[in-house]
């Protein structure tokens, strides 16, 4: 298949879950590098503090050298523009995702024309997944193992949530 260079993908990753994880490392055979952009400033109440998001993203891929972990704040546009990306990269899990996604490709589209969005189907197996649920899941004690990396469910036991 024919690579073209990087694929930014941008997310809160309150926490990162196997779903965000797995579309990161299919990812990886389309482009050469996958920049993984952890937000700073998340509008919702977050779990993690930006700096463990950020932590849990470089331990998750580590050992993957076409995997690079960088942050930003403000626009994503900017963040894009800044180091001359022009491919974003989000996944997809069911048809309701589809309006916010659509909205936020139209508007990045808007603010720069040279950007192009990209989507992948997330996996059948993690397609019920989202932060929101883990989240929930963790508080109330039941076991979140399949549905995290190992070091977010580490991380979420350490937790008093
Ligand atoms: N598997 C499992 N879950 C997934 C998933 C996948 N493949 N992809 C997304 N999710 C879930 C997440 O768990 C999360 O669940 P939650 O809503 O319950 O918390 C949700 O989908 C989306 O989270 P995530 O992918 O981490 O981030 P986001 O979609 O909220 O990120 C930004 C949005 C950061 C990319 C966007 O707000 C942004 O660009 N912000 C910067 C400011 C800006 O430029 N704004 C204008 C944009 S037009």
């Amino acid at each position: 298949m024919m690579k073209k260079s990087t694929v930014v993908y941008p997310g809160f990753f309150d926490p990162f879950t196997l779903g965000h994880q797995d579309i990161v490392v299919r990812a990886t055979e389309v482009f050469e590098e996958v920049v993984v952009a952890v937000a700073k400033d998340s509008p919702k109440v977050s779990l993690f503090s930006f700096p463990e998001r950020f932590e849990m993203a470089v331990e998750i891929f580590k050992d993957r050298k076409n995997v690079k972990v960088d942050s930003f704040d403000g626009l994503l546009i900017n963040y894009m523009k800044k180091n001359g990306d022009k491919v974003l990269l989000r996944g997809l899990r069911t048809v309701s995702d589809f309006e916010y996604e659509f909205q936020m490709a139209q508007a990045n589209k808007t603010l720069d024309a040279s950007v192009e969005t990209f989507f992948m189907m997330t996996d059948s197996r993690y397609s019920y997944l989202s932060s929101t649920l883990i989240r929930e899941i963790a508080r109330l004690d039941g076991d979140i193992g399949q549905m995290v990396p190992k070091i977010v469910s580490q991380r979420m036991k350490n937790k008093k949530i």
